[in-house]
């Protein structure tokens, strides 16, 4: 008997060869400036959250509707339940059901599945082997698109480097600052990681400052580095910021949760307390060359940066938020496009 095709996923932007990344990229600023096609007609969409969301869940329920397709969203906490991600083991724990067959039915109803895991964020270990997110990939007969797992978030890369272009026009040579910012409840590195990977394959000049002890996750950093010298570009680390962001285009700040640290909250708020600085102000914007301002929200006001820098005229966080709408259409239709 013939093999079923292997169905095309996203887990992370290096599902994508380089020419491809560059089409997606090109695609979703045409869908922004011309409209898209309805590239989804009869095609349904099933998003699976297993933690919450603002932008992910609507930008992506909206791009389908608008493309013609359906999206049926559910959540985790109110839907269904905890399911297993591990071979072979007894399943006497508190999920009742495996990824293996939720994956296996819900390929038989939908066209596509969307999901956002929720790592246990006890060892880093452990999550950054993003195992969920993998599950689904290995069960799913439809293609599976990753909305945020510990390791990565591509759809937020793709609208950043979106963003990016569309302000800064090509992006090799540029300089790009990504700057470690305080925040009480950081999130994972996910999205500085995916960020990183997109920006070094397009050959950006890249710092990355954070305080001690915020290293990013050892193997995508090597991946980076790769990647920023087959591209031509740099890619730097630093605890100074002010270094980081001098001469700097873009600063980018996002608050992640330390890797030494992961999993010991007592150790973790300690270690937090001393970077309350970690802040991005005017003063700091200043030192770039006319430098922009981003952030993947959700953002700490007066926290993370200042009202000023996020109201002022620096500020894309609202156009990298509405980006995530045009790219996953663009995504949409290079995946399940008719
Ligand atoms: N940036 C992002 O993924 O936002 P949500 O967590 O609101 O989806």
């Amino acid at each position: 008997m013939a093999q079923a095709a292997q169905p095309r996923h996203l887990i992370h932007l290096g599902d994508l060869e380089q020419d491809e990344l560059r089409d997606w990229i090109d695609l979703s600023l045409s869908i922004k400036r011309s409209g898209a096609a309805p590239a989804l007609p009869g095609r349904t969409l099933g998003m699976l959250f297993f933690r919450g969301s603002l932008r992910t869940r609507t930008s992506f329920e909206a791009a389908v509707h608008q493309l013609g397709g359906h999206a049926i969203n559910l959540n985790a906490a109110s839907d269904f339940w905890e399911l297993e991600a591990r071979e072979g083991v007894v399943m006497d724990g508190r999920a009742p059901e495996h990824i293996r067959d939720a994956a296996a039915v819900l390929s038989s109803y939908v066209d596509a599945l969307a999901i956002r895991p929720a790592p246990a964020g006890h060892s880093w270990e452990l999550d950054r082997r993003d195992e969920g997110i993998n599950a689904w990939a290995a069960h799913a007969r439809v293609p599976v698109i990753n909305m945020e797992s510990a390791l990565w978030h591509p759809l937020q890369a793709l609208a950043d480097t979106m963003t990016m272009r569309e302000s800064l026009g090509e992006l090799a040579g540029k300089r790009l600052a990504i700057t470690w910012s305080h925040a009480p409840e950081p999130s994972s590195p996910a999205v500085v990681h995916s960020l990183l990977d997109a920006a070094a394959r397009f050959g950006m000049h890249i710092k990355v400052a954070h305080p001690p002890g915020y290293d990013l996750d050892g193997e995508v950093m090597r991946r980076a580095k790769a990647a920023s010298e087959r591209a031509g570009g740099a890619l730097e680390f630093t605890s100074d910021r002010e270094d980081a962001v001098r001469g700097a285009h873009v600063v980018y700040a996002r608050s992640w949760r330390s890797l030494e640290h992961y999993g010991n909250s007592t150790l973790a708020a300690s270690q937090r307390s001393r970077t309350i600085g970690w802040s991005v102000d005017e003063q700091l914007m200043k030192l770039g060359e006319d430098a922009k301002f981003m952030h993947a929200m959700p953002i700490r006001r007066n926290l993370e940066a200042t009202d000023e820098v996020l109201d002022g005229p620096r500020s894309l966080i609202l156009c990298q938020a509405e980006n995530r709408l045009h790219s996953q259409k663009a995504v949409l239709t290079r995946l399940l496009g008719r």
